[in-house]
């Protein structure tokens, strides 16, 4: 574990009980060596261990993702939430006095901490970790120096490679944002930061993080839309873009900047139809202020400006309503894991 990360709560949140980060998500794809390539193109640290691909940024010693194999389209696993040690066993009463019940881990999980299912099909893990989450909000990378009378634009030759520097949020597709959102404020002790009526939520940590380490958005069923990765610059979210099309990745959509959340963004599209997104000077909530939370009409919710968004930027391609491997392909995908 990194010495970067805290490990405490502080004095002046001791009294709430609430998860601190999206520790990791958890995906099926049907092609692990496309998927490298694609996290690869995008400047994350993709590590393959067996049928197994774990996705890192450079320099930071978390895992932020993990990806299996198994036949079908994309489809999110679970979702792994952590918080101080404090705080674990308040959580996991308040989920009881609510009369929800725990699981048994997931497959391809572990059994730390505890398991429960979220409304919309996929299970939730919640453990015991540092806090992965910023305590700060994020810095810009300083300004390029250059000599007197020389220009500050990159050469294309010589623009550096994107790296993004850690995750900032995902977001989940669900058929009831509302109820959604309310489960994870009674569960987990996530807060509402703003939302546009019952078609996108978004939701952040009580002890300091994003405006949003998930959100939620409107769809026919669960299923993950997006991971988004902060980076140090509207520069590097261009030459983030630049880098995708060029890797032949094409389609995505931005430059362009949020309203909500206020960040500038480049989303490029996977291979399976969903998104990872180059995010710059997103909000950022301190872990001693309560956000008043806003409800915006949809129509100025989403973006401030930005070419027209894709006809089908907002589909869920992950077809089936349940989000959970069906157990005999569970089964053969943990035993390949293990064997490998
Ligand atoms: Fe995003």
């Amino acid at each position: 574990m990194s010495t970067q990360f805290r490990t405490e709560k502080s004095q002046g949140r001791a009294a709430l009980h609430g998860v601190h980060s999206l520790d990791r998500f958890v995906f099926t794809v049907p092609d692990l060596d496309e998927a490298k390539r694609f996290y690869d193109a995008f400047g994350l640290d993709a590590r393959s261990e067996g049928r197994q691909l774990d996705l890192y940024t450079f320099e930071h010693a978390h895992r932020w993702g993990s990806l299996f194999q198994a036949p079908g389209p994309k489809k999110l696993q679970y979702l792994r939430f952590a918080c101080f040690a404090d705080d674990l066993q308040p959580i996991r009463d308040r989920i009881k006095s609510l009369g929800i019940a725990e699981r048994a881990p997931h497959p391809l999980g572990n059994d730390e901490g505890f398991w429960i299912t979220h409304p919309d099909g996929y299970a939730i893990q919640v453990v015991v970790n540092y806090k992965s989450s910023p305590d700060t909000e994020s810095v810009p990378l300083p300004k390029r120096q250059v000599e007197k009378g020389a220009g500050k634009a990159w050469n294309r030759k010589i623009a550096p490679k994107v790296r993004p520097r850690r995750l900032s949020h995902a977001l989940m597709f669900s058929p009831d944002v509302i109820a959604a959102t309310k489960f994870y404020e009674d569960t987990l002790g996530l807060r509402l930061s703003d939302r546009s009526e019952d078609v996108v939520a978004f939701m952040h940590g009580v002890h300091g993080s994003d405006h949003h380490l998930i959100a939620l958005a409107k769809s026919n069923a669960g299923g993950m839309h997006h991971a988004s990765w902060d980076v140090g610059s509207i520069d590097e979210v261009g030459l983030g873009m630049e880098q995708m099309l060029s890797a032949g990745y094409t389609r995505g959509w931005g430059v362009g900047r949020h309203v909500l959340g206020s960040n500038y963004f480049y989303y490029a599209r996977d291979p399976w139809g969903s998104y990872f997104e180059y995010s710059y000077d997103i909000d950022f909530v301190p872990g001693d202020f309560d956000w008043k939370s806003s409800n915006s009409p949809p129509e100025d919710s989403f973006y401030v400006w930005g070419p027209a968004v894709p006809a089908d930027f907002v589909t869920n391609f992950e077809v089936q309503p349940a989000a959970e491997l069906p157990p005999d392909e569970a089964k053969k995908v943990s035993q390949a894991v293990a064997s490998a």
